[in-house]
């Protein structure tokens, strides 16, 4: 029985994930977050643990030096393009992400001002990052929150 109730899990696993997203992209793709962005993005933190850090306690508690990654997985998906095509809107992301990390500039952002008013504006990344590269980041930071269960908050008002 066992087997079988996890063979269903591992069915319904696969059916969750949409068709554009590609295992191996993602994969790269956080590689290439770890290496250029980690030292300031933070990968994941719970999302009402961001909001108590953020909204309340003026961000003294996890004392972050950026929005974490499914912060800007989130937003990137609520605030750029339309969702509706799924391919698409992968491209409107990466296109908003591409021009976010050469040219930053905070009228430009996604996150809520409660918390984009915590940092200065980050630095360029011109010449340090190629335009595929950032692409691929896309792939990884679109997938990273929402899917599969990964992030229950997506859709949800109260998350940033
Ligand atoms: C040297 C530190 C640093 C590095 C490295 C860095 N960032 Fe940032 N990033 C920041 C800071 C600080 C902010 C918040 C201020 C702002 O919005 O510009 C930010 C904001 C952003 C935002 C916009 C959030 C918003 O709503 O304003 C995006 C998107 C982003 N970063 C993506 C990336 C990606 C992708 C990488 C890696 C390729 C990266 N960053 C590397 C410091 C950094």
């Amino acid at each position: 029985m066992k087997v079988v109730a996890l063979f269903f899990c591992f069915i319904s696993y696969l059916f969750a994930l949409p068709d554009e997203f590609d295992r191996k992209l993602y994969n790269e793709g956080e590689k290439i977050f770890e290496a250029k962005c980690s030292s300031c993005h933070q990968k994941s933190i719970q999302m009402q643990t961001l909001l108590k850090n953020f909204l309340e306690e003026d961000n003294r508690t996890l004392k972050l030096l950026a929005p974490t990654g499914n912060q800007i997985s989130f937003r990137l998906k609520s605030q750029i393009g339309s969702p509706d095509d799924r391919e698409f809107h992968l491209m409107e992301t990466a296109d908003f992400l591409v021009e976010y990390v050469n040219n930053p500039n905070k009228s430009k952002s996604i996150c809520l001002e409660g918390v984009v008013k915590h940092f200065d504006t980050m630095p360029s990344l011109k010449g340090k990052i190629t335009e595929e590269e950032i692409r691929t980041v896309n792939h990884f930071l679109y997938f990273l929150e929402g899917f599969n269960g990964v992030n229950k908050y997506y859709h949800k008002e109260d998350a940033f």
